[in-house]
């Protein structure tokens, strides 16, 4: 049995967008990276009724912000942590725990001013914490940073309202989504790293309908291909 992480992100959720009509069973939510995740864990659940998914809404429930006395909290020796520090870091140490349980992380991101939502990268900064998720040694020399974990599978589902962003693309290099994301996922222990993108939204043409269309199509073939490769 495997367990699946599914995070989202948008601050969207509920529908009224115009998804394909393919796509009838996808929940009417009106974020649409949620939608196409949505439709992922649904196609890997028929294929593996027995994995778990673990799911978590930080658009909705956003984190909080690390801050100064959290900082010192993470650095403090956990035997040496006092009652506040302990609560402090009680969220950060039940998000970690989830990522630590997960073979395949499946995470849906909006694409807001060229990057990921504020709610997400406070997931990251709660996560990717000193001597729990990486640990820090000098004698590595110019890469003192290693991750704790490993062998984990990450699904990145994004929705853009312009278009061009992958390699090659008109705005490849205004893209801090993705390259971002994967950067930050090799501390989760990511060893195999896929991304689907739908772009267009803002346009709303038929562009858009198409990059919706491929971004499901997309999602159940890599659904099917990790089901039948884990
Ligand atoms: C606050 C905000 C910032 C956005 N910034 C960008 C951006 O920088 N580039 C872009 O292509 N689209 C941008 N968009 C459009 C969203 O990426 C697009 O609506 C996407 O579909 C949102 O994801 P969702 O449908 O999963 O909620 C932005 C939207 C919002 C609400």
């Amino acid at each position: 049995m495997k367990t699946l992480l599914h995070i989202d992100a948008s601050a969207q959720q509920i529908s009224d967008i115009a998804i394909p009509e393919d796509s009838e069973n996808i929940p009417r939510h009106s974020s649409i990276s949620k939608a196409i995740a949505t439709s992922f864990i649904r196609c890997w659940r028929q294929q593996k009724p027995q994995d778990k998914v673990i799911h978590g809404d930080v658009g909705i429930n956003p984190p909080g912000f690390i801050n100064q006395a959290w900082i010192a909290a993470v650095f403090t020796p956990d035997d040496k942590r006092s009652e506040a520090q302990r609560t402090l870091v009680a969220l950060s140490d039940t998000l970690i725990e989830e990522v630590d349980q997960a073979d395949v992380i499946v995470m849906s991101s909006s694409m807001y001013n060229y990057g990921m939502p504020a709610a997400l990268k406070s997931w990251f900064d709660q996560i990717i914490r000193i001597n729990k998720t990486f640990t820090f040694d000098l004698t590595r020399g110019d890469y003192p940073l290693e991750p704790k974990m490993s062998g984990k599978t990450l699904v990145l589902i994004t929705s853009a309202g312009e278009f061009g962003f992958a390699v090659g693309g008109i705005r490849e290099k205004m893209n801090h989504l993705g390259p971002h994301i994967q950067t930050l996922s090799h501390y989760l222990g990511v060893e195999e790293f896929h991304e689907i993108n739908v772009e267009f939204q803002e346009f709303g043409d038929q562009r858009h309908q198409n990059s919706i269309r491929e971004a499901l199509a997309q999602s159940t073939t890599l659904a099917v291909q990790l089901t039948s490769n884990l």
